[in-house]
């Protein structure tokens, strides 16, 4: 591809981590998506979670009748693990059509308070899901109170990812939305069972996007922004053509007023431009080219599916994010709100 390319297209990218919620919030958000992905992993952190294949079926069902009619998008379920998930549950999630099980350390993030306590408490859950070929998704960071807030991902990789990566080397695992260089070096470093999906935003923020002249509470989310070498440390890793890091948005949307808060949520908004934003990481890198198999390609061949037949179109084309998007009976607020974007979907 040329350095002056100003139009490309791509097979339909997937987004292989995704926060959509159930009634409301669900409707005013699930087409976004829908547009711009073919499928995409959701996340079951719903209140309650998750965390069998009834629930799961539930939400997908929800989800689906949400979609506006004429929609092809797909759904894929993840079951919320606990310290008392039961084999038989595993399994009955994996026949329901339930692609992978997701662990949350107590207390990590967003409706997490029904998590894992103690990774030796899902042992059990994991030699199942290793024989069946069920993928372990990981919210890798740690949540002892004494364990700073930026080094929480780093200290997860030492105290419990390697243990887990070394005692059920057949299990595959999607270390999600990783957030610095020591997880990108694990990841190159561990067998081709070891995976990572990589957010807009830790592409094209570093903390001090989010805490310089003023705190920036539609960036924050967890993990939280790091320092700029892990940023770089991710950007190179993303446009690096290396089929282990691939797309998956994070994208969980909360009303402005839960973020423009004294206790603020965690998480960004990126739904509506999800490709845009990638595409802007990827180009100012110099590397458009790479887009493609991140985005579209490398996450369904970790995951055993098929690659999406449709394609979509990029252009090379300035426009303004917007301010804000309708969302249950007030706003939200999308990543880079107001700021300008140099490659538009058509
Ligand atoms: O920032 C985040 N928000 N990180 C997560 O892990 C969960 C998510 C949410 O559900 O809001
Ligand atoms: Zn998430």
């Amino acid at each position: 591809m040329q350095k002056n390319t100003t139009q490309i297209n791509l097979i339909k990218p997937d987004d292989w981590h995704l926060h959509v919620r159930n009634g409301k919030a669900l409707k005013s958000v699930i087409s976004m998506t829908a547009k711009q992905m073919g499928r995409a992993i959701i996340m079951p952190n719903l209140n309650p979670p998750v965390t069998d294949a009834n629930g799961a079926n539930a939400y997908r069902e929800e989800i689906i009748s949400a979609l506006p009619k004429d929609s092809v998008f797909k759904p894929l379920m993840v079951l919320y693990l606990t310290d008392k998930t039961t084999s038989e549950v595993i399994t009955q999630a994996y026949n329901a059509g339930v692609v992978a099980v997701k662990l949350y350390p107590v207390g990590a993030t967003t409706n997490s308070d029904g998590g894992v306590t103690n990774i030796k408490n899902i042992y059990r859950s994991l030699e199942t899901m290793q024989k069946l070929g069920m993928l372990l998704l990981v919210h890798g960071e740690v949540t002892r109170s004494e364990v700073d807030i930026f080094d929480r991902e780093a200290v997860f990789i030492d105290e419990v990812l390697a243990q887990v990566t070394s005692d059920f080397s057949e299990l595959k695992i999607v270390f999600e939305h990783i957030t610095t260089k020591n997880a990108v070096d694990f990841v190159r470093e561990s067998s081709d069972n070891i995976a990572a999906t990589i957010t807009p935003q830790h592409l094209l923020n570093n903390r001090n996007d989010m805490l310089v002249g003023g705190i920036k509470p539609h960036t924050y989310c967890l993990p939280v922004l790091k320092r700029v070498e892990h940023q770089r440390g991710l950007i190179e890793a993303a446009t690096s053509g290396n089929p282990k890091f691939f797309l998956g948005t994070d994208s969980a949307p909360h009303a402005k007023t839960d973020k423009e808060s004294s206790c603020g949520c965690a998480g960004v908004f990126s739904a509506p431009h999800a490709i845009e934003l990638y595409a802007q990481a990827f180009d100012q890198a110099g590397a458009i080219d790479k887009l493609e198999g991140f985005a579209s390609k490398f996450g369904a061949d970790f995951y055993g599916l098929a690659h999406n037949t449709s394609t979509i179109t990029l252009k090379k084309q300035d426009w303004v994010v917007p301010a804000s998007y309708p969302f249950i009976s007030g706003d939200i607020v999308p990543f880079m709100a107001e700021k300008t974007l140099s490659w538009k979907v058509v």
